[in-house]
């Protein structure tokens, strides 16, 4: 090495001391910051890139590694994920549910509690209440939260019920008088994929909030409401009358998939969360209206998606440059009009967002909230889980019993239940 290098060198690495003793801007070890999440189809892919161009605006020298593995709900994500985390190369940050979904990773073995980020930022004043309590684990944070999704919404193509003089149902039965007219008409009256084998989970359970209100849904995750109560059966009962009104290909078929029925106009309504409104703006598509699921008005159905960050997190400054623009406002004003989900922080400018998310965020202060289970929120993983492989096998065989003493012993199981 010649001298003038030898001593540029010595500069720039004592520079780099510098700056690592004071603290704030550290320099990376390396260029990169790895994000790991499912976000590939419409809406949500554009949502994540949206927050990516902010990063790279900011951090121009930091190449961002886009880690996704495809599959709505994270189904196999977390399956890739978990092993890359338990086998000592875990992504810097990860995408995470809000709520008991965290107890996967070992938190106090594998996540980095961002409490002090939280203080920093000032988080814990511009997140919600319900949304603070969802994100604290064992008295920690282990996620900075970038949205809030409902779950509950029946999508459906406006021009259809309008040349058929519809409306959207607000009850079951109006929905099954809806649907025999469609179906007379030979269009598909609900649209479903369950390819994935979260979505029939995901559908039930929005028929399980109705069945049992919003106090007698989160009992069940609690132990206050038994598996074996009577609204259950009910509950069962509907979602098995609402596949006979299902497209018959829905084994083969994901969400997204299921949601081109409707901009096709073959089919009618599709229950499926509110990523559903960012992939319908991806697709240009705009004939789609929206209401509660049946049964479901005043309450939402919630999940909120966090991005965590791994211990031993191979570039920290990075990451941590990261969870700041997710949790900042700027970060969530790029991310969630397109993503199709409301900001996590309160202080968003509604007026970057279209119709259906202006009024989801109307409902969200207003509505009774309760956590979904396939989505993170109301449960551990092992047993939403369980829950999700229930309910998927039931959408199929549709025996009401047997899936009722399946989803009670599921709660035994977990110490929930008695
Ligand atoms: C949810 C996730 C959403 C959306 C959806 C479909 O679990 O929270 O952000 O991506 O899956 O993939």
């Amino acid at each position: 090495m010649t001298r003038k290098l030898f001593s540029l060198v010595s500069i720039v690495a004592v520079a780099a001391l510098l700056l690592t003793a004071c603290g704030g801007a550290a320099p990376a070890k390396t260029n990169k910051v790895e994000m790991f999440s499912w976000w590939t189809a419409g809406g949500e892919a554009d949502g994540l890139n949206a927050m990516y161009d902010q990063y790279k605006k900011l951090y121009p020298n930091v190449e961002i590694v886009n880690a996704t593995v495809a599959g709505g709900a994270g189904t196999n994500a977390k399956a890739v994920l978990s092993t890359r985390i338990t086998g000592g190369d875990p992504p810097d940050s990860f995408q995470l549910h809000a709520g008991l979904e965290v107890e996967k990773y070992d938190p106090s073995k594998y996540l980095q509690p961002l409490d002090s980020i939280y203080t920093s930022e000032g988080w814990d004043k511009v997140f919600p209440k319900d949304l603070i309590a969802l994100l604290k684990y064992k008295d920690h944070f282990w996620g900075v939260p970038v949205n809030i999704h409902r779950a509950n919404v029946l999508w459906y193509n406006k021009k259809v019920f309008a040349d058929n003089n519809l409306q959207a149902p607000k009850t079951w039965d109006e929905f099954f008088k809806t649907a025999d007219a469609l179906k007379a008409k030979g269009i598909v009256p609900l649209v479903i994929g369950t390819k994935e084998g979260w979505e029939a989970g995901h559908t039930f359970e929005t028929i399980l909030i109705g069945a049992l209100g919003a106090e007698g849904y989160k009992g069940l995750w609690t132990g206050k409401t038994q598996w074996t109560d009577p609204k259950v059966t009910d509950a069962l009962n509907t979602f098995k009358k609402v596949m006979t009104y299902a497209n018959t290909d829905y084994s083969a078929l994901t969400w997204d998939g299921a949601a081109q029925y409707l901009v096709d106009g073959k089919g009618a309504m599709h229950i499926m969360g509110d990523w559903t409104d960012g992939w319908f703006i991806s697709k240009k598509y705009t004939g789609y209206g929206y209401a509660p699921v049946p049964g479901t008005a005043g309450i939402f159905d919630a999940l909120s998606d966090s991005f965590a960050a791994a211990k031993g997190a191979k570039n920290q400054a990075n990451l941590e440059a990261w969870l700041k623009l997710a949790g900042s406002k700027a970060g969530q004003e790029a991310f969630n009009p397109k993503k199709g989900s409301i900001c996590a922080r309160t202080d968003c400018d509604p007026k970057l967002f279209d119709e259906y998310l202006q009024s989801a965020m109307k409902d969200w202060s207003s509505n009774a909230i309760v956590p979904s289970v396939v989505h993170g929120a109301a449960a551990v993983e092992k047993w939403a889980t369980v829950y999700k492989d229930i309910l998927g096998t039931f959408a199929t065989k549709g025996d009401v019993a047997a899936a009722q003493k399946s989803l009670q012993q599921a709660c035994v199981d977990n110490g929930v239940c008695k």
